[in-house]
C-alpha cells in the first residue's frame, strides 16, 4: 500500500514550457508611481500599463507559457476615486477592443478570473464575445483577474463545493475561478511591495515569488524571462525532501 495520500501524489512534477513554468501569474503595480515621477496625471501610468500588458502576452505566447494571469482590477480598487475606476475601466474596453483580434489570430484563450458580472453591461458583453471568440484556442491561456478577491473567490468556491458534498480541499480547488488554469508556479509582483494583495492566495500555496522594484510601466519581456530564469534554478520541494 501506497504511503502517499492520494490527495498529494504527482505534487512536484514539473511541466514543459518556460523554464518548467507552465503558469505565471503577475500583480502589475506601480502605474500611478511611475506616472507621479513623471508629473503626468495618473491615467497616463495606466495607459503605458496597458502597453506593458500587450507586450508582455506576446511575450508569454513567445516562451511557451501555458497561462499567464494577470492582476488588472482588485475587489478593493473600487475604493479609489470614481474618476480613476472609470480611466481603468475605459483602458478595460480598449484594450479588448483592440487586441482581440490579436488574440483570435495567436489562439490565445482568454479567460476572466473575479466577479466580472458587476462590471458595466457593456463590458460585460465585450468580455463574454471575447471569451466565446477564443474558446476553441488551443494555445497560452490569458486569464484576466477583474474585480477579483482571493478570499471573495474561496468563500464562493466553498459554498459551491457545500452544495455537491463534503467540503474538502480538493472539492474546494475544483470550484476556484482558476479551475481551468494549470498549477500556480511563478508569482511575480511589481513595483517593489511585498504582499499579495489579496490575489490567488489559495493558488500561491507551493508557488514561487518573484519581487522586483521595477514599476509596471518598465516592466519588459527580459524582465519576465529573468523571473522565468530564476525560476527554472529553484528547487521545488512541495513539503518533501
Ligand atoms: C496598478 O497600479 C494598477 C491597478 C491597481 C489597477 P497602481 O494604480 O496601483 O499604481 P501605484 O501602486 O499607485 O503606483
Ligand atoms: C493590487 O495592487 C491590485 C492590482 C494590481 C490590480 P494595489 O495597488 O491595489 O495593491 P495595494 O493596495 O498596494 O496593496
Ligand atoms: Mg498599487
Amino acid at each position: 500500500m501506497s504511503l502517499v495520500p492520494a490527495s498529494i501524489a504527482g505534487v512536484g512534477e514539473s511541466g514543459g514550457g518556460a523554464g518548467g513554468a507552465r503558469h505565471v501569474a503577475i500583480i502589475m503595480d506601480g502605474n500611478g508611481r511611475w506616472a507621479k515621477k513623471r508629473m503626468m496625471p495618473r491615467a497616463f501610468g495606466h495607459k503605458r500599463g496597458v502597453d506593458t500588458v500587450r507586450e508582455i502576452c506576446r511575450a508569454a505566447r513567445g516562451m511557451g507559457l501555458e497561462a499567464l494571469t494577470l492582476y488588472a482590477f482588485s475587489s478593493e480598487n473600487w475604493k479609489r476615486p470614481a474618476d480613476e475606476i472609470a480611466d481603468l475601466m475605459g483602458f478595460l474596453r480598449m484594450f479588448i477592443r483592440n487586441d482581440l483580434d490579436e488574440f483570435v489570430a495567436n489562439n490565445v484563450r482568454l479567460r476572466i478570473i473575479g466577479d466580472y458580472h458587476v462590471l458595466a453591461p457593456d463590458i460585460v458583453e465585450m468580455i463574454e464575445d471575447a471569451i466565446a471568440r477564443t474558446a476553441a484556442n488551443t494555445g497560452t491561456t490569458l486569464a484576466v483577474a477583474l474585480n477579483y478577491g482571493s478570499q471573495q473567490e474561496i468563500a464562493r468556491a466553498a459554498a459551491r463545493a457545500a452544495e455537491k458534498g463534503p467540503i474538502t480541499p480538493e472539492a474546494i480547488e475544483a470550484e476556484l475561478d482558476t479551475a481551468c488554469l494549470p498549477p500556480l508556479d511563478l508569482l511575480i509582483r511589481t513595483s517593489g511591495e511585498i504582499r499579495l494583495s489579496n490575489f490567488l492566495l489559495w493558488q500561491a500555496a507551493y508557488a514561487e515569488m518573484w519581487f522586483t522594484e521595477v514599476l509596471w510601466p518598465d516592466f519588459t519581456p527580459a524582465h519576465l524571462r529573468e523571473a522565468l530564469d530564476q525560476f527554472a534554478a529553484r528547487e521545488r520541494r512541495f513539503g518533501g525532501r
